[in-house]
Protein backbone atom coordinates (compact mmCIF):
# COMPACT_ATOMS: atom_id res chain seq x y z
CA UNK A 1 0.00 0.00 0.00
CA UNK A 2 2.91 2.48 1.13
CA UNK A 3 4.56 1.67 -2.16
CA UNK A 4 2.05 2.01 -4.03
CA UNK A 5 1.08 5.70 -2.96
CA UNK A 6 5.25 6.16 -3.37
CA UNK A 7 5.84 9.71 -1.59
CA UNK A 8 2.52 10.60 -1.25
CA UNK A 9 0.68 10.56 2.42
CA UNK A 10 -2.80 9.38 0.76
CA UNK A 11 -4.00 7.97 -2.52
CA UNK A 12 -6.07 11.35 -3.24
CA UNK A 13 -2.80 13.69 -2.97
CA UNK A 14 -0.98 10.97 -5.69
CA UNK A 15 -3.88 11.02 -7.92
CA UNK A 16 -4.05 14.78 -7.83
CA UNK A 17 -0.19 14.86 -8.99
CA UNK A 18 -0.44 12.36 -11.71
CA UNK A 19 -2.83 14.70 -13.00
CA UNK A 20 -0.30 16.29 -16.12
CA UNK A 21 0.43 12.46 -17.34
CA UNK A 22 -3.69 10.99 -17.05
CA UNK A 23 -4.35 14.23 -19.33
CA UNK A 24 -1.42 13.72 -21.85
CA UNK A 25 -2.63 9.87 -21.78
CA UNK A 26 -6.19 11.23 -22.22
CA UNK A 27 -4.87 13.21 -25.60
CA UNK A 28 -2.44 11.16 -26.97
CA UNK A 29 -3.24 9.87 -30.57
CA UNK A 30 -6.35 12.20 -30.36
CA UNK A 31 -5.60 15.71 -31.45
CA UNK A 32 -2.79 17.36 -33.34
CA UNK A 33 -1.49 20.29 -34.68
CA UNK A 34 -4.01 20.26 -37.46
CA UNK A 35 -6.65 19.38 -35.17
CA UNK A 36 -9.18 16.31 -33.30
CA UNK A 37 -7.86 12.98 -35.51
CA UNK A 38 -10.03 11.53 -37.47
CA UNK A 39 -12.41 8.10 -35.79
CA UNK A 40 -11.20 8.90 -32.07
CA UNK A 41 -15.11 7.96 -31.33
CA UNK A 42 -14.69 5.23 -33.25
CA UNK A 43 -15.23 3.95 -37.32
CA UNK A 44 -19.11 5.08 -37.18
CA UNK A 45 -18.59 8.10 -34.89
CA UNK A 46 -18.28 11.07 -36.57
CA UNK A 47 -21.09 10.45 -39.09
CA UNK A 48 -23.25 9.84 -36.15
CA UNK A 49 -22.06 12.96 -34.40
CA UNK A 50 -22.51 15.01 -38.25
CA UNK A 51 -26.18 13.90 -37.45
CA UNK A 52 -26.27 15.10 -33.95
CA UNK A 53 -28.66 18.12 -33.44
CA UNK A 54 -28.90 18.29 -28.87
CA UNK A 55 -27.20 16.37 -26.72
CA UNK A 56 -28.40 14.92 -22.96
CA UNK A 57 -26.13 14.24 -20.50
CA UNK A 58 -26.54 11.86 -18.06
CA UNK A 59 -24.25 11.23 -14.75
CA UNK A 60 -23.57 11.45 -10.91
CA UNK A 61 -21.32 13.39 -8.37
CA UNK A 62 -18.35 14.57 -9.67
CA UNK A 63 -18.85 13.46 -13.21
CA UNK A 64 -22.08 15.20 -13.29
CA UNK A 65 -19.59 18.60 -12.50
CA UNK A 66 -17.92 17.84 -15.78
CA UNK A 67 -20.91 17.41 -17.92
CA UNK A 68 -21.77 20.83 -16.75
CA UNK A 69 -19.00 22.44 -18.09
CA UNK A 70 -19.44 20.48 -21.39
CA UNK A 71 -22.80 22.25 -21.76
CA UNK A 72 -21.12 25.65 -21.49
CA UNK A 73 -18.28 24.00 -23.73
CA UNK A 74 -20.56 22.81 -26.65
CA UNK A 75 -23.09 25.57 -26.46
CA UNK A 76 -20.90 28.22 -27.15
CA UNK A 77 -18.77 26.26 -29.37
CA UNK A 78 -20.82 24.12 -31.33
CA UNK A 79 -24.05 26.09 -31.20
CA UNK A 80 -25.89 22.96 -30.24
CA UNK A 81 -28.78 22.60 -27.22
CA UNK A 82 -27.39 20.49 -24.54
CA UNK A 83 -28.75 19.64 -20.82
CA UNK A 84 -27.16 17.93 -18.08
CA UNK A 85 -29.30 15.97 -15.39
CA UNK A 86 -28.37 13.96 -12.47
CA UNK A 87 -29.12 10.17 -13.73
CA UNK A 88 -31.52 9.76 -10.54
CA UNK A 89 -33.66 12.43 -11.12
CA UNK A 90 -33.33 11.93 -15.27
CA UNK A 91 -34.55 8.07 -15.22
CA UNK A 92 -37.70 8.43 -13.26
CA UNK A 93 -39.15 11.46 -15.20
CA UNK A 94 -40.64 11.76 -18.60
CA UNK A 95 -37.84 13.89 -20.02
CA UNK A 96 -38.71 15.20 -23.76
CA UNK A 97 -36.20 13.87 -26.43
CA UNK A 98 -36.14 15.93 -29.35
CA UNK A 99 -35.31 14.29 -32.77
CA UNK A 100 -31.28 13.72 -33.27
CA UNK A 101 -30.33 13.85 -29.40
CA UNK A 102 -27.40 12.19 -28.38
CA UNK A 103 -27.30 10.67 -25.15
CA UNK A 104 -23.85 10.99 -23.27
CA UNK A 105 -23.64 8.97 -19.79
CA UNK A 106 -19.97 10.32 -17.88
CA UNK A 107 -18.79 7.50 -15.28
CA UNK A 108 -15.55 7.22 -13.77
CA UNK A 109 -16.31 3.59 -12.75
CA UNK A 110 -19.08 2.34 -15.66
CA UNK A 111 -20.86 1.07 -12.47
CA UNK A 112 -23.05 3.38 -11.20
CA UNK A 113 -26.30 1.68 -10.66
CA UNK A 114 -28.31 5.25 -11.42
CA UNK A 115 -26.12 6.05 -14.56
CA UNK A 116 -26.61 2.16 -15.71
CA UNK A 117 -30.26 2.75 -15.20
CA UNK A 118 -30.88 5.96 -17.41
CA UNK A 119 -28.75 4.66 -20.46
CA UNK A 120 -31.03 1.76 -20.20
CA UNK A 121 -34.06 3.55 -19.97
CA UNK A 122 -32.66 5.82 -22.72
CA UNK A 123 -32.82 3.34 -25.51
CA UNK A 124 -37.32 3.31 -24.83
CA UNK A 125 -36.87 7.20 -25.31
CA UNK A 126 -35.83 7.53 -29.04
CA UNK A 127 -31.96 8.55 -29.34
CA UNK A 128 -29.94 8.65 -32.22
CA UNK A 129 -27.19 6.81 -30.20
CA UNK A 130 -25.32 6.76 -26.93
CA UNK A 131 -21.95 7.73 -25.98
CA UNK A 132 -19.87 6.98 -22.72
CA UNK A 133 -17.47 8.38 -21.37
CA UNK A 134 -15.66 6.14 -18.95
CA UNK A 135 -12.80 5.16 -17.36
CA UNK A 136 -13.17 1.46 -17.31
CA UNK A 137 -13.36 -0.40 -20.58
CA UNK A 138 -14.74 -3.02 -19.60
CA UNK A 139 -17.83 -1.98 -17.85
CA UNK A 140 -21.41 -2.19 -18.59
CA UNK A 141 -21.58 1.77 -19.03
CA UNK A 142 -18.97 1.29 -21.71
CA UNK A 143 -20.63 -2.59 -23.30
CA UNK A 144 -23.71 -1.34 -23.66
CA UNK A 145 -23.23 2.35 -25.78
CA UNK A 146 -22.88 2.53 -29.13
CA UNK A 147 -20.03 5.22 -29.02
CA UNK A 148 -17.59 5.32 -26.73
CA UNK A 149 -14.43 8.02 -25.64
CA UNK A 150 -12.16 6.07 -22.51
CA UNK A 151 -10.82 8.47 -19.85
CA UNK A 152 -7.20 7.30 -19.51
CA UNK A 153 -6.58 8.11 -15.70
CA UNK A 154 -5.73 4.62 -14.82
CA UNK A 155 -7.17 3.20 -11.09
CA UNK A 156 -8.16 5.67 -8.86
CA UNK A 157 -8.42 4.50 -5.61
CA UNK A 158 -9.23 8.18 -3.38
CA UNK A 159 -13.17 7.96 -2.99
CA UNK A 160 -13.17 11.83 -3.85
CA UNK A 161 -12.41 11.98 -7.72
CA UNK A 162 -9.58 13.66 -9.06
CA UNK A 163 -8.01 12.72 -12.02
CA UNK A 164 -10.91 10.93 -13.27
CA UNK A 165 -12.36 14.48 -13.41
CA UNK A 166 -10.07 16.76 -15.55
CA UNK A 167 -9.79 13.56 -17.52
CA UNK A 168 -13.54 13.52 -18.10
CA UNK A 169 -13.04 17.05 -18.92
CA UNK A 170 -10.15 16.64 -21.11
CA UNK A 171 -12.27 13.87 -23.15
CA UNK A 172 -15.22 16.01 -23.41
CA UNK A 173 -12.93 19.15 -24.78
CA UNK A 174 -12.40 16.78 -27.57
CA UNK A 175 -16.27 16.23 -28.19
CA UNK A 176 -16.98 20.00 -27.96
CA UNK A 177 -14.13 20.56 -30.75
CA UNK A 178 -15.01 17.98 -33.11
CA UNK A 179 -18.39 19.14 -32.82
CA UNK A 180 -17.31 22.71 -32.87
CA UNK A 181 -15.26 21.86 -36.27
CA UNK A 182 -18.07 19.90 -37.89
CA UNK A 183 -20.74 22.66 -37.46
CA UNK A 184 -18.25 25.25 -38.72
CA UNK A 185 -16.55 27.31 -36.14
CA UNK A 186 -14.15 29.39 -37.46
CA UNK A 187 -10.93 27.92 -38.22
CA UNK A 188 -8.13 29.86 -36.45
CA UNK A 189 -10.61 30.00 -33.47
CA UNK A 190 -10.87 25.71 -33.51
CA UNK A 191 -6.68 25.65 -33.97
CA UNK A 192 -6.46 28.01 -31.57
CA UNK A 193 -8.72 25.74 -28.96
CA UNK A 194 -7.33 22.53 -30.26
CA UNK A 195 -3.36 24.42 -29.07
CA UNK A 196 -4.85 25.56 -25.36
CA UNK A 197 -6.35 21.54 -24.90
CA UNK A 198 -2.93 20.12 -25.92
CA UNK A 199 -1.25 22.77 -23.40
CA UNK A 200 -3.63 21.42 -20.30
CA UNK A 201 -0.89 18.93 -19.31
CA UNK A 202 1.51 21.74 -19.03
CA UNK A 203 -0.85 24.20 -17.24
CA UNK A 204 -1.99 21.73 -14.92
CA UNK A 205 1.87 20.86 -13.67
CA UNK A 206 2.37 24.90 -13.05
CA UNK A 207 -0.97 24.54 -11.15
CA UNK A 208 0.39 22.29 -9.11
CA UNK A 209 3.41 24.32 -8.00
CA UNK A 210 1.02 26.54 -5.84
CA UNK A 211 0.87 23.63 -3.76
CA UNK A 212 2.75 25.09 -1.06
CA UNK A 213 1.08 28.57 -0.98
CA UNK A 214 -2.39 26.43 -0.51
CA UNK A 215 -1.05 24.54 2.31
CA UNK A 216 -1.20 28.03 3.97
CA UNK A 217 -5.11 29.19 3.04
CA UNK A 218 -5.99 26.04 4.06
CA UNK A 219 -4.45 26.58 7.61
CA UNK A 220 -7.37 29.47 7.68
CA UNK A 221 -10.38 27.26 7.05
CA UNK A 222 -9.61 24.39 9.07
CA UNK A 223 -11.98 25.31 11.89
CA UNK A 224 -14.73 26.79 9.82
CA UNK A 225 -17.94 24.95 10.10
CA UNK A 226 -19.55 26.36 6.31
CA UNK A 227 -18.09 27.42 3.51
CA UNK A 228 -19.39 29.01 0.19
CA UNK A 229 -17.87 28.39 -2.85
CA UNK A 230 -18.40 30.99 -6.00
CA UNK A 231 -17.86 31.28 -9.75
CA UNK A 232 -19.62 32.64 -13.02
CA UNK A 233 -19.68 30.80 -16.28
CA UNK A 234 -18.06 27.36 -16.85
CA UNK A 235 -16.24 27.86 -13.36
CA UNK A 236 -19.58 27.95 -12.09
CA UNK A 237 -19.51 23.42 -12.01
CA UNK A 238 -15.94 24.20 -10.88
CA UNK A 239 -17.25 25.90 -8.00
CA UNK A 240 -19.50 23.23 -7.11
CA UNK A 241 -17.02 20.58 -7.27
CA UNK A 242 -14.38 22.49 -5.44
CA UNK A 243 -17.42 22.39 -2.25
CA UNK A 244 -18.23 18.99 -3.08
CA UNK A 245 -14.25 17.90 -2.41
CA UNK A 246 -14.65 19.94 0.57
CA UNK A 247 -17.32 18.61 2.11
CA UNK A 248 -16.42 15.11 1.19
CA UNK A 249 -13.38 14.67 3.02
CA UNK A 250 -13.36 17.50 5.43
CA UNK A 251 -17.01 17.42 6.61
CA UNK A 252 -17.46 21.09 6.44
CA UNK A 253 -20.57 21.94 5.17
CA UNK A 254 -19.86 23.78 2.07
CA UNK A 255 -22.21 25.06 -0.91
CA UNK A 256 -21.76 26.45 -4.65
CA UNK A 257 -23.56 29.24 -6.26
CA UNK A 258 -23.37 31.46 -9.47
CA UNK A 259 -22.22 34.43 -8.50
CA UNK A 260 -24.92 36.27 -9.79
CA UNK A 261 -27.06 34.12 -7.23
CA UNK A 262 -25.71 35.64 -4.07
CA UNK A 263 -28.26 38.16 -3.72
CA UNK A 264 -30.85 35.78 -3.84
CA UNK A 265 -30.25 33.95 -0.69
CA UNK A 266 -26.73 33.29 0.03
CA UNK A 267 -25.71 36.56 0.66
CA UNK A 268 -27.84 36.21 4.20
CA UNK A 269 -25.36 33.88 5.28
CA UNK A 270 -22.11 36.10 4.93
CA UNK A 271 -21.17 37.12 7.99
CA UNK A 272 -16.92 36.88 9.36
CA UNK A 273 -18.14 33.11 9.86
CA UNK A 274 -18.73 32.36 6.39
CA UNK A 275 -15.40 32.14 4.41
CA UNK A 276 -16.29 32.73 0.46
CA UNK A 277 -13.91 30.75 -2.21
CA UNK A 278 -14.33 32.57 -5.37
CA UNK A 279 -13.16 30.85 -8.48
CA UNK A 280 -12.87 34.37 -11.27
CA UNK A 281 -13.40 33.90 -14.80
CA UNK A 282 -11.19 35.79 -17.16
CA UNK A 283 -13.06 37.34 -19.68
CA UNK A 284 -16.27 39.74 -19.54
CA UNK A 285 -18.07 38.00 -16.37
CA UNK A 286 -15.05 39.37 -14.14
CA UNK A 287 -16.33 42.48 -13.92
CA UNK A 288 -19.47 41.00 -12.85
CA UNK A 289 -17.65 38.99 -10.59
CA UNK A 290 -16.11 41.62 -8.59
CA UNK A 291 -18.92 43.46 -7.88
CA UNK A 292 -20.11 40.11 -6.58
CA UNK A 293 -17.10 40.13 -4.27
CA UNK A 294 -17.65 43.61 -2.71
CA UNK A 295 -21.08 42.42 -1.08
CA UNK A 296 -19.09 39.69 0.54
CA UNK A 297 -16.48 42.28 1.47
CA UNK A 298 -18.99 44.69 2.95
CA UNK A 299 -20.59 41.91 4.96
CA UNK A 300 -17.18 41.06 6.54
CA UNK A 301 -16.90 38.00 5.09
CA UNK A 302 -13.54 36.28 4.43
CA UNK A 303 -12.57 35.78 0.80
CA UNK A 304 -10.00 33.61 -0.96
CA UNK A 305 -10.11 34.48 -4.50
CA UNK A 306 -8.61 32.32 -7.36
CA UNK A 307 -7.76 34.31 -9.93
CA UNK A 308 -6.19 33.86 -13.51
CA UNK A 309 -2.63 35.85 -13.67
CA UNK A 310 -4.22 36.93 -16.51
CA UNK A 311 -6.87 39.22 -14.89
CA UNK A 312 -6.93 42.46 -13.81
CA UNK A 313 -8.03 41.51 -9.97
CA UNK A 314 -6.64 44.45 -7.80
CA UNK A 315 -5.20 42.94 -4.52
CA UNK A 316 -7.06 44.88 -2.57
CA UNK A 317 -10.50 43.11 -3.62
CA UNK A 318 -10.29 40.44 -1.11
CA UNK A 319 -10.32 40.82 2.73
CA UNK A 320 -8.44 37.61 2.71
CA UNK A 321 -6.27 36.29 -0.12
CA UNK A 322 -5.64 36.09 -4.10
CA UNK A 323 -4.21 33.63 -5.44
CA UNK A 324 -3.06 33.77 -9.12
CA UNK A 325 -3.21 30.86 -11.35
CA UNK A 326 -2.30 30.83 -15.05
CA UNK A 327 -5.39 29.67 -16.47
CA UNK A 328 -3.97 28.42 -20.08
CA UNK A 329 -6.58 30.60 -21.73
CA UNK A 330 -10.78 30.81 -21.57
CA UNK A 331 -11.50 27.07 -22.97
CA UNK A 332 -9.19 25.00 -21.10
CA UNK A 333 -9.39 26.86 -17.48
CA UNK A 334 -12.38 25.48 -15.75
CA UNK A 335 -9.68 22.03 -15.92
CA UNK A 336 -7.05 24.33 -14.32
CA UNK A 337 -8.77 26.03 -11.75
CA UNK A 338 -10.15 22.67 -10.63
CA UNK A 339 -6.58 21.43 -9.32
CA UNK A 340 -5.95 24.39 -6.93
CA UNK A 341 -9.41 23.37 -5.41
CA UNK A 342 -8.50 19.69 -5.02
CA UNK A 343 -5.43 20.54 -3.12
CA UNK A 344 -7.22 23.08 -1.09
CA UNK A 345 -10.05 20.48 0.14
CA UNK A 346 -7.25 17.48 0.34
CA UNK A 347 -4.84 19.98 2.78
CA UNK A 348 -8.06 21.56 4.79
CA UNK A 349 -8.96 17.63 5.54
CA UNK A 350 -5.24 16.14 6.09
CA UNK A 351 -5.04 19.58 8.63
CA UNK A 352 -8.15 17.86 10.38
CA UNK A 353 -7.07 14.75 10.38
CA UNK A 354 -9.49 12.85 8.73
CA UNK A 355 -9.76 9.64 6.67
CA UNK A 356 -9.22 11.28 3.67
CA UNK A 357 -8.78 8.19 0.81
CA UNK A 358 -11.94 6.50 2.62
CA UNK A 359 -14.50 9.06 3.72
CA UNK A 360 -17.19 8.22 6.22
CA UNK A 361 -20.45 7.17 4.74
CA UNK A 362 -19.48 7.13 0.90
CA UNK A 363 -17.97 4.68 -1.10
CA UNK A 364 -16.25 4.76 -4.46
CA UNK A 365 -18.80 3.56 -6.73
CA UNK A 366 -22.35 3.40 -5.61
CA UNK A 367 -23.75 -0.09 -7.53
CA UNK A 368 -26.75 -0.33 -5.96
CA UNK A 369 -29.57 1.89 -6.00
C1 LIG B 1 -19.57 8.18 -6.03
C2 LIG B 1 -18.12 8.60 -5.90
C3 LIG B 1 -17.88 9.91 -6.67
C4 LIG B 1 -18.34 9.75 -8.11
C5 LIG B 1 -19.79 9.26 -8.21
C6 LIG B 1 -20.14 8.85 -9.64
O1 LIG B 1 -20.37 9.12 -5.37
O2 LIG B 1 -17.76 8.77 -4.54
O3 LIG B 1 -16.51 10.24 -6.64
O4 LIG B 1 -18.22 10.97 -8.78
O5 LIG B 1 -19.97 8.10 -7.41
O6 LIG B 1 -19.35 7.76 -10.01
P1 LIG B 1 -18.99 7.37 -11.47
O7 LIG B 1 -18.13 6.14 -11.34
O8 LIG B 1 -20.30 7.04 -12.16
O9 LIG B 1 -18.31 8.50 -12.12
Amino acid sequence: DAVERGEYRHYMQKEIFEQPRAVADTLEARIGPHGVLPNIFGVDGEALLQRVRGLHIIACGTSYHAGLVAKYWIEEYARLPVSVEVASEYRYREAVVPDDTLFIAISQSGETADTLAAMRESRRRGYLGTLAICNVPESSVVREADLKLMTRAGPEIGVASTKAFTTQLTALALLALQLAHQRGLDHARYIELCTQLQHLPRAIENALKLEPQIIELAAHLIHRQHALFLGRGAQYPVALEGSLKLKEISYIHAEAYPAGELKHGPLALVDEDMPVIAVAPNGPLLDKLKSNLQEVRARGGELLVFADSAAHLEDNIAHGAILRIDGGGDFIAPAVFTVPLQLLAYHVAVLRGTDVDQPRNLAKSVTVE
